[in-house]
């Protein structure tokens, strides 16, 4: 049988980095591909399609989530946020401190990377990280390029430079 015939779509609203969107989609379709294939979303990266390399993290009501897990009727109603909703303007301190230490080598795995460190830094506001704390928030984010101990400086890098904004009552 042809894939999805005979199977009805069904309505879902969701808000992504904080548009509202109304979709009809399969019941079997994945959030990741509502976001790369419906929204043109591609930052978030089809990776192992298991929850086992993070290419795909995003964050969801406050929860860091792989995309390749959640069905996108699970996220209706809810709260989605991609790399395309930190850095709409110009580069998220994550970023830019990932630039700085040279981390991004293929870049693959980075929009999952710079994902975890937002919601460990902003999401949890854990702004001063120890490099355990770093590590246990990235520890499902697969780096074929091995960059892991140029993230642990960027995030540590980027916490600085948010906790000297937040000092000083400025706005990332
Ligand atoms: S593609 Fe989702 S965790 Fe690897
Ligand atoms: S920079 Fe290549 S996979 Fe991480």
């Amino acid at each position: 049988m042809p894939e999805g015939l005979g199977v009805r779509e069904v309505p879902v609203e969701l808000r992504v980095n904080g548009v509202k969107h109304v979709l009809r989609v399969k019941p079997y379709e994945r959030l990741l591909d509502t976001l790369r294939r419906r929204l043109g979303i591609t930052s978030v990266k089809d990776g192992c399609g298991r929850g086992e390399c993070g290419a795909c993290l995003v964050i969801v009501d406050g929860e860091l989530v792989p995309s390749c897990l959640m069905l996108t009727v699970q996220a209706r109603g809810r709260d989605v946020v991609t790399v395309e909703g930190i850095s709409s303007r110009s580069l998220h301190s994550i970023q830019e401190a990932l630039i700085k230490v040279n981390a991004p080598q293929c870049g693959f795995c980075i929009p999952g990377v710079v994902i975890a460190a937002y919601w460990l830094l902003e999401v949890k506001g854990n702004l001063n990280p120890s490099d355990d704390d770093v590590r246990e928030a990235l520890s499902t984010n697969l780096c074929r390029c091995g960059s892991y101990h140029r993230f642990v400086k960027a995030v540590k890098i980027a916490a600085e430079e948010l906790r000297a904004r937040k000092a000083l009552g400025a706005r990332d």
